[in-house]
């Protein structure tokens, strides 16, 4: 694959995809997170004399249609700040053209308010096209989605090649998943197993122990005991049990129920195998949390996604917050991502504790499961 920082840019227009979709509160950035770790990609193409065109998108806006709200205005003014002294601007309007010098930067708007972005429409990826002479791949947590900008410009545009983050991401993650360090513990959390299934029998294959919370624990815990109310998948209990059979999977043995789900619910801890009708799981419990983190203390090599309970509700944190401190604390290299991962860590302030995190939610576990990704392969040619 070409690299930006290899290509001659000088005076050329080029076209970067960044992931520029944080989180926001009216038009407060709640984390800058995916912005910060796109500025020395930005900062590459300033060194280089490049005429900066930078595309992503926010949110999911209805197909075509502007909404106020998913304006990358805010990242506009953010990105303005932090490059204080470069000529920057915003354009709404873009596609039939627009004008851009050298060692300036032009942020296109909201590139999911075009008619086609989702849906990698020829005629769009087309415009994208006529924009630029190069177009740089740099939205890792968006490398997973087959849309226009993301995708379809590689068929029209004249040179394409990947930038640093992505580059850096990837070689992260192939390095884990192609030379890991032993023992390698994994750790999974969240909602639904029937999302994380994939991912959980790809992990499985490289990974010496597992650790489960979250309603995908439930499902594993279902096999063996009733869960009451407990999030679970009854469907996939029988999925559950061949992953369970490979022996390298380790359950809660306790947990914090409550009988209501609710911000000010109060929790009790119980054995897992003691779970009546009316309770439902909502946290790991004081003994799986030690026997948790007596694994963690051990491993080389943490791969971790979501959290272990509803560290929303601050009577079910304890868990997440307790197992998510180990990680950050043990001498294993960790690597963290998805966004409640992120979420958590910024939660707890444990930021500068985790090996790597990535930028990536989806794409984060899609390349897990696959080691590639579609526009990897498109680039690769
Ligand atoms: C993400 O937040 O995971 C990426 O920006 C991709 O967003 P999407 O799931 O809306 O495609």
């Amino acid at each position: 694959m070409l690299h930006m920082k290899n290509i001659n840019l000088e005076n050329k227009r080029v076209f970067i995809r960044l992931d520029l979709n944080v989180p926001l509160d009216g038009e407060k950035i709640i984390s800058s997170e995916r912005i910060d770790r796109a500025l020395p990609t930005i900062q590459l193409a300033l060194k280089k004399n490049a005429k900066i065109i930078l595309a992503s998108h926010l949110g999911r806006p209805k197909e075509g249609c502007y909404d106020k709200k998913l304006s990358l205005l805010p990242v506009f003014k953010y990105l303005k700040k932090k490059l204080y002294g470069t000529n920057i601007i915003f354009y709404k309007k873009y596609l039939e053209g627009i004008n851009v010098e050298s060692n300036q930067i032009v942020l296109l708007e909201n590139v999911r308010f075009n008619y086609g972005e989702i849906t990698n429409d020829i005629e769009l990826s087309k415009k994208y096209a006529n924009l630029c002479d190069i177009f740089i791949m740099d939205a890792f947590a968006t490398a997973h989605r087959i849309e226009a900008s993301t995708y379809g410009i590689c068929n029209f545009v004249k040179k394409s090649c990947i930038g640093p983050l992505l580059y850096s991401e990837i070689k992260i993650l192939k390095n884990i998943l192609n030379k890991p360090k032993h023992p390698i513990v994994t750790i999974v959390g969240g909602a639904k197993v029937s999302t994380k299934i994939k991912l959980l029998s790809s992990l499985l294959k490289i990974t010496d122990t597992m650790l489960l919370g979250g309603g995908i624990a439930n499902t594993f815990i279902s096999i063996f005991h009733s869960v009451g109310k407990s999030l679970h998948e009854k469907n996939f209990k029988n999925k559950a049990k061949i992953l369970f059979d490979t022996n390298k999977i380790i359950l809660p043995v306790d947990s914090r129920v409550s009988t209501s789900y609710s911000i000010n619910a109060t929790a009790t801890i119980k054995p897992v195998s003691n779970i009546l009708p009316h309770e439902e799981i909502l946290d790991i419990g004081n003994e799986t949390i030690k026997n948790y983190k007596s694994i963690i203390k051990q491993a080389n090599t943490i791969l971790w996604n979501g959290p272990m309970g509803v560290f929303e509700f601050p009577n079910f944190r304890r868990g997440t917050e307790e197992i998510a401190k180990s990680i950050a604390y043990c001498a294993a290299y960790s690597v963290a991502g998805g966004g409640d991962t992120i979420a958590v860590i910024n939660l707890f302030n444990l930021y500068n504790n985790i090996s790597y995190i990535s930028t990536g939610g989806g794409a984060f576990l899609e390349f897990i499961e696959n080691k590639t990704l579609p526009i990897l392969e498109k680039l690769k040619n």
